[in-house]
């Protein structure tokens, strides 16, 4: 097993790297080494199973809090090998070389629909999961091919796409006549809506890295080719237009909610992908002529991205307070109330739903509208890629913790919370059918999440969330056959329409398994503070109180 090694063989810059020695308040002395990681895991193991005390957690835990005995998560499971056999059925090769895991081996269903082709955003789980296991082949095929694909030109009707955009999938065909296998992608033009996905490229970028930093092989992020597919994406995205925010201007169903769901505009899932992507791509561009001028170009849109998304976005009991209490039809610059919300539009949950000690990244931004709804996939980016300053970071653990049963309840996690119903989910999803109350996006419980929130947990020092949580999964996901999504407002029932034997729900639990037990895996897809953001940030408090 490749245990250790990214840490050790890494050339990524230093300050981009993962701590952990933070966790256990452990001063660093000298090189942190094979045997100092080993040591490390092994009291975070025995700090989370023995009750955690005030040196591991950055905040204390009170007595009744229904984590603070976390158990046998780290014992092994039998859904693990249960679940590396299912990842392995689920194997995608091209000419004999694997290059993806389909989205779901589903041999009950008669619909495939198009869950026989590789997803991109499905796949970094799976990857994940085999770079831990010390298996990077696959990883490297499919970053390759998927870069290839991005050179296709790319047409919806008459329309030609961007050149940096990539696709949500692709699917491999055989023809058994001359024993070839092509490549056949979607960037949208037939996905439902037909929209491209704005995912997939900050993925690859974000995949690239782990890769790079899990094997210590930079010759893959150097070569020409990978160079020249990150400026590509990020060409793409740092274009101007007519923007007067540093946020990315989407399309309703562009990411993993792909289908409508109201989340157009700025939603925060892609403004967290985006901030984490273009950090990685930092690390990895070269500073030759065409790298430069993107890297000057990146700086700048970090500061700005990052003061607006904590200043806007950001919601806590004092925040919507404020909100609450704001002025309307504010000209000048000396707006408070900057984007024109009027306070009769907040829903009335949001206030039994934000704890006194809590907050989190709203769904989106924009004039007149604050989508008030908690993702939970943008959230959980925006601690890993540190766009949530540490007070944050915390302060999303906090809200998670308080509301277990709306977010958690029988089965991790919600997607989006809370679900609309009745006439608004007639506007906001054009009667979709597919999107009922509780039910997938809407609302629904994706075991695919599980991943990002223990990457979160441990990155925050919160571990025991995250076992909690898996203990939770560990009771039913195997013996479900890996449901896609489970549905109502606990996430009691195996959803509607859910394909069984999902590759992401599988991957996801192994990969929130296999980081529990090795926190240094983190690494992989955390970054730190970004320290030049320091200045912004002080100004950005200032806004906000
Ligand atoms: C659904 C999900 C999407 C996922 C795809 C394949 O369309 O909404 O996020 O990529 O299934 O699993």
């Amino acid at each position: 097993m490749g245990l250790w090694k990214f840490s050790s063989n890494s050339s990524t810059s230093e300050t981009d790297d993962y701590d952990p020695s933070r966790l256990l308040n452990i001063e660093r002395q000298g090189s942190f080494d094979e045997r100092s990681l080993k040591e490390l895991s092994f009291r975070l193991a025995k700090a989370a199973l023995d009750d955690y005390d005030v040196n591991y957690s950055p905040r204390s835990w009170g007595h009744s809090s229904p984590f603070s005995s976390p158990r046998s998560s780290f014992e092994y499971h039998p859904m693990v090998a249960d679940a590396w056999e299912a990842l392995r059925e689920s194997v995608v090769s091209f000419d004999g070389e694997p290059v993806g895991t389909i989205a779901a081996v589903d041999h009950a269903s008669e619909e495939v629909l198009n869950y026989d082709q590789v997803f991109v955003r499905d796949f970094v789980p799976s990857a994940l999961a085999f770079l831990m296991n010390g298996e990077a082949e696959i990883v490297k095929n499919f970053l390759l091919k998927t870069l290839h694909l991005q050179g296709w030109e790319k047409k919806v009707d008459r329309f030609k796409l961007g050149r940096g955009a990539m696709p949500a999938s692709f699917k491999v065909m055989h023809d058994p006549s001359s024993k070839r296998d092509t490549l056949m992608a979607d960037f949208g033009e037939s996905a439902i809506g037909r929209v491209a996905p704005v995912d997939s490229g900050f993925w690859w970028i974000i995949l690239l890295r782990a890769y790079t930093k899990s094997t210590g092989d930079n010759s893959l992020a150097e070569s020409p080719e990978c160079q020249q597919c990150m400026r590509l994406i990020l060409t793409l995205c740092l274009s101007d237009g007519f923007d007067t925010f540093p946020t990315l201007l989407c399309a309703d169903g562009c990411s993993m909610i792909d289908r409508r769901m109201g989340i157009h505009g700025y939603p925060i899932e892609i403004q967290a992908l985006f901030f984490m992507a273009m950090r990685c791509a930092l690390g990895m561009l070269k500073h030759d002529t065409r790298g430069k001028e993107i890297i000057e170009r990146m700086v700048k849109r970090l500061h700005a991205l990052s003061y607006h998304m904590r200043s806007y976005f950001w919601l806590d009991f004092q925040h919507l307070n404020d909100i609450y209490r704001y002025k309307t039809e504010e000209y000048s610059h000396t707006a408070v109330n900057k984007f024109n919300v009027i306070p009769e539009s907040i829903p009335n949950w949001v206030f039994d739903f934000m704890p006194t000690s809590g907050g989190y990244f709203v769904g989106n931004v924009s004039p007149a509208r604050m989508d008030f709804r908690w993702f939970c996939l943008g959230n959980c980016v925006a601690i890993l890629s540190s766009l949530a300053t540490e007070e944050q970071a915390t302060a999303i653990m906090d809200l998670i913790e308080a509301r277990w049963d709306e977010l958690v309840g029988e089965m991790p996690l919600k997607v989006a919370y809370p679900a609309i119903e009745g006439h608004e989910w007639r506007i906001t999803t054009g009667c979709d059918s597919k999107n009922t109350a509780w039910s997938y996006h809407n609302g629904g419980s994706w075991p695919v999440l599980l991943w990002l929130l223990t990457a979160a947990c441990i990155k925050t020092g919160r571990p025991q969330i995250a076992m909690k949580a898996i203990e939770l999964a560990e009771t039913r996901l195997s013996m479900d056959s890996w449901p896609e999504y489970y549905d109502g407002k606990l996430g009691s029932h195996i959803g509607k329409q859910a394909r069984k034997y999902q590759t992401w729900s599988i991957a996801g639990y192994l990969v929130a398994k296999m980081m529990l037990d090795d926190p240094s895996h983190l690494g992989m897809v955390s970054l730190e503070e970004y320290k030049e953001l320091n200045p912004v940030l002080k100004r950005s408090y200032t806004c906000l109180s």
